[in-house]
């Protein structure tokens, strides 16, 4: 079997099928439908699904049932089909062989890439998430973006992709000038010995009430800001020296996540903007707006109905957001020669990025056909009364605390429910859990909708939760420890108990599943299939025995091949597998 070029997956085979039989209709008007095939909702029915009849029935002028038979009978099964049925209102089903299924799932454990579907040209792309801000803690929305995006970059490099994962920190902007004013005056940085991110987000908080309160303050702030930009030694060292105290804070979450990302903050746009300012005004892009210069986006039009602007200058000369911005996306184009551009942060900034992508596309910066941009947004983290996640004192929840306390809550139940492991593996254990069961609870939500924060919730044994998954995982692991797999003679995974050919069905479906979850950008999908696919596993577990049976080995076949799925589903999604629980 070629590796490099998967066979076509089931329901492409049925679609072939299905298309063929269409084109030996007589009526030349319906050869032209498009065919879709889906799975089954119910397994009684079969595997997969089409309503083509449903589809033809217009056209033809005949009852869906009537057209759903016709064809039935004009389709040639192939050698993998066993059986077409037709249901109401029209649908035809088809159900596969089971040597054609045992056949798969054993290509699928010869197939590193599981038989995911190879993209038909890798594509470069960039994927930009996490991006806190220098100077401020992270908080739960950059919680979020860190584990969406690690996990989509993660996805991608998976099927075949080239990714680039870039960290857009804020590192550059009026608060530095703010900071910088403010540790001047008070000679902040000699007297604190070393500061870390606590003190500079103190600093910062009173730095920013003088900055609204004094006018004197604020000049010498703009100048600090003027100072820097024009490079002065003293400045660049300070802004340094802050940038270096929040990134050992990031790296702290980024190491309890395992996140690995390039940091390319904002700063490293900003020899860009004013070049790129000119050229645009050369080009005659820009019109002036109260003294601002601005590109008037086509297609975007506010109430009164007049053109939406996209601002790359202030009227002060200074520039903003949407500058660097612009310019990141000129660099990532142009420069980096992204196929694919994804940003993942907050919903809030939405209109921000389709203005962004609009003035992008109007000046030219990159072809729509060619280049493909996705703003992946993400709804609020929610505390369990229903509001906005916030600690008592009103501050967003720091984001370390956040983990280390599900890592604690995770350690009560590891003693509990494990307490025959020792107490360095349950310690291990815990923190491994924890940090899965945050990351796990974040991805299996539809990331658009808020979602709450429990961490009750999170570390259930039941139910779609990272534990139960890691559980199953290691029930997997039980039997392999437990059953020794012989090498002769050769055997293959043959499927025949009912709970084996749905288990089975299963694993084939995992490249649909992670091509759901790449066209659509939502993990969520990936979550709910692995889930079902644990639960299949131990519906397979309770109905065959492994373990003497005369199907012994074979079995043993196709949990390794559950083991993988599981496995790689949740390298996907960020999560390292555990040994033992
Ligand atoms: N630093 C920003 C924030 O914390 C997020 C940056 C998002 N990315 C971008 N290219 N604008 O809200």
């Amino acid at each position: 079997m070629n590796l490099s070029i998967p066979t076509p997956s089931l329901p492409e085979i049925f679609r072939m099928q299905l298309e063929k039989a269409l084109q030996r209709l007589p009526q030349n008007e319906a050869k032209k439908v498009e065919i879709e095939v889906m799975p089954c909702a119910k397994e009684q029915f079969g595997h997969y699904q089409s309503n083509l009849a449903l589809k033809l029935a217009k056209i033809l002028q005949k009852p869906p049932m009537e057209i759903a038979e016709m064809l039935e009978k004009l389709l040639d099964k192939g050698e993998e089909i066993a059986h077409v049925s037709v249901t109401k209102p029209g649908f035809m089903n088809a159900t596969f062989a089971k040597e054609a299924l045992s056949k798969r799932v054993h290509a699928l454990l010869e197939d590193p890439l599981l038989c995911a579907a190879r993209p038909k040209s890798p594509q470069r792309i960039i994927v930009e998430f996490s991006s806190p801000n220098i100077a401020k803690e992270l908080h739960v929305g950059h919680l979020r973006s860190t584990i969406i995006g690690e996990s989509i970059a993660r996805l991608l490099a998976f099927l075949g992709h080239d990714i680039l994962r870039l960290n857009h920190v804020g590192d550059w902007g009026t608060q530095f000038g703010m900071l910088i004013a403010y540790i001047d005056k008070y000679a902040a940085f000699d007297t604190e010995k070393s500061p870390n991110l606590e003190t500079l987000m103190h600093w910062y908080k009173e730095a920013k009430k003088q900055f609204d309160a004094d006018p004197s303050f604020r000049t010498s702030s703009q100048q600090a800001v003027v100072s820097l930009q024009q490079g002065d030694a003293r400045s660049l060292n300070l802004w340094k020296a802050i940038c270096a105290i929040s990134r050992t804070a990031f790296e702290e979450i980024y190491q309890l996540l395992d996140v690995h990302i390039e940091e390319r903050g904002e700063s490293f746009y900003n020899p860009q903007l004013a070049p790129m300012v000119k050229e645009l005004e050369e080009q005659g892009m820009i019109e002036i707006s109260d003294g601002a210069k601005c590109i008037f986006l086509d297609g975007f039009t506010n109430r009164e109905g007049n053109r939406m602007p996209f601002m790359v200058q202030k009227s002060d000369g200074g520039f903003n957001y949407d500058t660097t911005d612009l310019a990141a996306l000129k660099h990532r184009v142009l420069v980096e020669k992204a196929d694919r551009i994804i940003i993942v942060t907050d919903l809030g900034q939405s209109l921000h990025f389709q203005l962004l992508f609009a003035a992008g596309k109007q000046v030219g910066y990159y072809d729509p056909s060619k280049v493909q941009v996705d703003h992946v947004g993400f709804g609020l983290v929610l505390g369990e009364d229903g509001k906005k996640f916030k600690t008592r004192s009103g501050e967003t929840k720091k984001l370390v605390d956040l983990l280390k306390n599900a890592v604690v809550f995770a350690q009560k139940l590891v003693d509990e429910k494990s307490p025959d492991l020792s107490q360095s593996q349950r310690e291990s254990l815990a923190k491994s859990l924890g940090i899965s069961a945050v990351k796990y609870a974040d991805l299996a939500s539809h990331r658009q909708k808020d979602y709450t924060f429990s961490y009750a919730r999170m570390l259930r044994f039941e139910g779609n939760t990272a534990v139960f998954l890691l559980y199953s995982y290691v029930r997997m692991l039980g039997i392999q420890r437990k059953v020794q797999a012989k090498k002769t003679p050769p055997l293959s995974v043959t499927l025949t108990h009912q709970t084996e050919i749905s288990l089975g069905l299963h694993l084939l479906r995992f490249s649909e599943a992670l091509a759901f979850a790449e066209k659509e950008l939502h993990m969520h999908y990936l979550c709910d299939y692995l889930y079902h696919l644990a639960e299949k596993f131990n519906a397979f577990f309770r109905d065959c025995r492994v373990e003497g049976a005369k199907e012994e080995q074979q079995r043993l076949l196709l949990v390794e091949a559950c083991r993988k799925v599981l496995q790689k589903g949740l390298y996907i999604l960020g999560i390292p597998t555990v040994d033992r629980m």
